[in-house]
């Protein structure tokens, strides 16, 4: 089954939980939420304080995706504030299989990321901990990027493996989803598709999700 995660960048940020009360009803899945710290990525956008004001007005799916330097100090605290699935990012962690064990423990689903440089076979001991697989398919930091193809081959690796292995893991990618680029990350073998732009920037966001879908 294919997932749809609006990244919540490319909203109106002023008027954050209708734009999501907005996706939610046009059937997407889940909100993906952002959360940069101006120092793993060049960018910052939101913490903890605004997920917890924003679960106060949503009940869906939050897929928190922290680009953040030491995300060991505070992945329990996006789960206190109303994540259900923490991402962080394998080259940030200083050890991702213990902080996968943690994030399930405190009863969140548990996922890793990766950026373009890095090949899926790195992360491939860390599969049975995991809820979900992030791949970038942009560099991480900023929204409205263009969809790198050359991260197919990785999304294709990690879906033979898990398969291979028997294993119950999602693929999640994120940046430059678009109609188009969808149709070629789902072939490869991804089920969760993340989409800022071309979700948020269309006038008609059912359309655009079904487009995705
Ligand atoms: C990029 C973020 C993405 C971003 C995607 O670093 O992780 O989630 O919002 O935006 P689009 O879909 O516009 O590439
Ligand atoms: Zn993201």
């Amino acid at each position: 089954m294919i997932k749809i995660s609006p990244s919540v960048l490319a909203c109106d940020l002023s008027r954050l939980a209708d734009e999501v009360g907005v996706i939610e009803r046009a059937g997407a899945e889940m909100a993906h939420l952002d959360v940069m710290d101006g120092c793993f990525v060049p960018n910052m956008s939101f913490g903890m304080p605004v997920i917890e004001a924003l679960r106060r007005h949503s009940g869906i799916i939050f897929d928190v995706h922290l680009m953040i330097v030491e995300p060991e100090k505070y992945a329990e605290r996006f789960i206190d504030a109303g994540a259900d699935i923490v991402t962080f990012h394998y080259e940030a962690a200083k050890d991702s299989a213990a902080l996968l064990d943690l994030i399930r423990s405190k009863g969140a689903k548990a996922a890793i990321s990766i950026k373009p440089k890095t090949s899926a076979q790195e992360i491939f001991h860390l599969l049975d901990k995991c809820d979900m697989v992030l791949v970038m398919t942009v560099e991480p930091g900023y929204g409205g990027q263009s969809f790198m193809p050359d991260m197919l081959p990785k999304i294709k690796a990690l879906r033979e493996e898990i398969e291979r292995r028997g294993l119950n893991v999602d693929i999640e990618v994120d940046g430059g989803i678009n109609p188009e680029t969808a149709k070629l990350v789902k072939e490869a073998g991804a089920n969760v598709l993340v989409a800022g732009s071309s979700v948020f920037k269309a006038e008609d966001r059912k359309a655009a999700i079904d487009a995705l879908r």
